[in-house]
């Protein structure tokens, strides 16, 4: 039986966070996401859907570099108390 390794695909989102882990899964329970809400400055939490954040899963704002560089138009997931 031979098997053959493709290669990587250039169209990767995820280009640093756990690499190392066959899939990241992020859980949150919802009592955590109340609690950083709840003591949020804003009321708010956003989590990061672009991949590029230095405080992954929050988002840290990097989806605009990244936007601005790529044309897309990816943003957070806002989480409003
Ligand atoms: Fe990834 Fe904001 S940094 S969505």
């Amino acid at each position: 039986l031979a098997v053959t390794l493709m290669p990587k695909s250039s169209g990767q989102i995820n280009n640093s966070i756990l690499k190392n882990e066959a899939k990241v899964a992020t859980v949150c329970p919802l009592k955590d996401i109340e609690d950083t809400v709840n003591t949020s400055d804003k009321g708010v939490v956003a989590y990061c859907r672009c991949w590029r954040s230095s405080t992954f899963p929050l988002c840290d704002g990097s989806h605009v570099k990244h936007n601005k560089a790529t044309g897309d138009n990816t943003g957070p997931l806002v989480i409003k108390k």
